[in-house]
């Protein structure tokens, strides 16, 4: 008896924690949490950039362990896009986003595509394989970017 109620307090507890948290989320955060999530991804596919343009010698593990890094955190800044967070905190991000939804997530879709295909060939270890797919790569960056960033 005493543990079941202790077990619903429990569960009132987490419902009580879940609705918070999902107050607590106010534009400014997402916005940084996003700018965050982007900048990890940049930052990593930098580094394949240079490597694909020959201002960093190819080393075939460095680039595995970059393009995963890009291909997972290619998933995250997504879900900063809240409603409301189109201000709060400066922010390039124009509003369109919240007006053409479906199109900007098309855009993430494939993004994801392409950088699950980069981590892939990244694996594979073909030099020249790899600088076509971080081309198709920076292609759908700036496919958004060109339509929903601020310059
Ligand atoms: C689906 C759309 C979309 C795709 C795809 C996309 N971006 Fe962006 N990116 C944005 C938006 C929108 C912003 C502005 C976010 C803000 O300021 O709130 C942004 C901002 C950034 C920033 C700056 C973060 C900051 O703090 O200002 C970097 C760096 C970046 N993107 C890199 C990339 C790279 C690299 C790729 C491809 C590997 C990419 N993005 C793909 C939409 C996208």
């Amino acid at each position: 008896m005493r543990g079941a109620l202790l077990a619903f307090a429990g569960t009132v507890l987490a419902g009580i924690v879940a609705i918070t948290y999902a107050q607590e989320i106010k534009p400014d955060r997402a916005i940084k949490y996003r700018q965050g999530a982007l900048t990890v991804m940049g930052w990593h596919f930098g580094v394949l950039g240079a490597m694909a343009k020959g201002e960093r010698p190819y080393n075939k593990d460095e680039a595995i362990k970059r393009a995963s890094i890009v291909s997972e955190v290619s998933k995250l800044p997504w879900e900063g896009f809240i409603p409301g967070s189109d201000q709060g905190a400066p922010t390039k991000a124009k509003p369109e986003i919240w007006k053409e939804p479906g199109k900007f997530k098309d855009l993430q879709d494939k993004l994801i595509e392409e950088t699950g295909k980069l981590a892939t060939v990244a694996k594979n270890g073909d030099e020249a394989a790899l600088k076509t797919q971080v081309g198709a790569t920076g292609k759908a960056c700036s496919n958004c970017h060109d339509d929903f960033r601020n310059k």
